[in-house]
């Protein structure tokens, strides 16, 4: 079993995207079996009462748009207690690998990973809260997944 939390700053825009694009590429692999995989936020900023806000409206249509659902997914704040419940925590941004270094006190395990060092073209995920760009995030975030799975696949075959 694999345990992976994606992260981004608000867990509105790209960790959900890649939450359930990466879930979407373990299930047409057969493997849903064996990933837990979750996405969460550094910011209390979408998490209100408890209750976290929607996937934003743009990042919905992109993933209705590649058939994928973002139904239920509400925003959620990661703890430090969350850092024995994963394997991986998968960060959009640079930013966010300091900012969930910082909830965790440290990364003394070394789970911390940049999503897109999983493709040929490491760098931040490109932020569409910023771009109004969708598309080019949608991309990102796919090539990272993609990677990300193949590079779990590799390891596990070689383990
Ligand atoms: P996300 O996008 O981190 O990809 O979910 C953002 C959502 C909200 C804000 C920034 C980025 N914000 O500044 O409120």
């Amino acid at each position: 079993m694999i345990r992976i939390l994606f992260i981004c700053l608000g867990n509105i825009c790209r960790s959900p995207m890649a939450e359930i694009i990466f879930r979407d590429m373990v299930e047409k692999n057969g493997l849903s079996d064996e990933f837990i995989i979750a996405s969460s936020a550094t910011s209390s900023e979408n998490v209100w009462n408890g209750i976290g806000a929607e996937v934003y409206p743009p990042a919905k249509r992109i993933l209705a748009r590649h058939g994928l659902s973002a139904e239920g997914k509400r925003a959620v704040q990661i703890k430090k207690s969350d850092y024995e419940k994963y394997d991986l925590f998968v960060c959009m941004d640079k930013s966010n690998v300091r900012n969930t270094q910082r909830i965790f006190h440290g990364d003394n395990e070394d789970k911390i990973r940049m999503l897109m060092d999983y493709t040929d073209r490491p760098a931040d995920v490109s932020d569409p809260w910023y771009t109004g760009d969708f598309d080019k995030a949608y991309r990102d975030i796919y090539d990272g997944c993609e990677g990300l799975l193949k590079a779990i696949l590799k390891q596990e075959n070689q383990a």
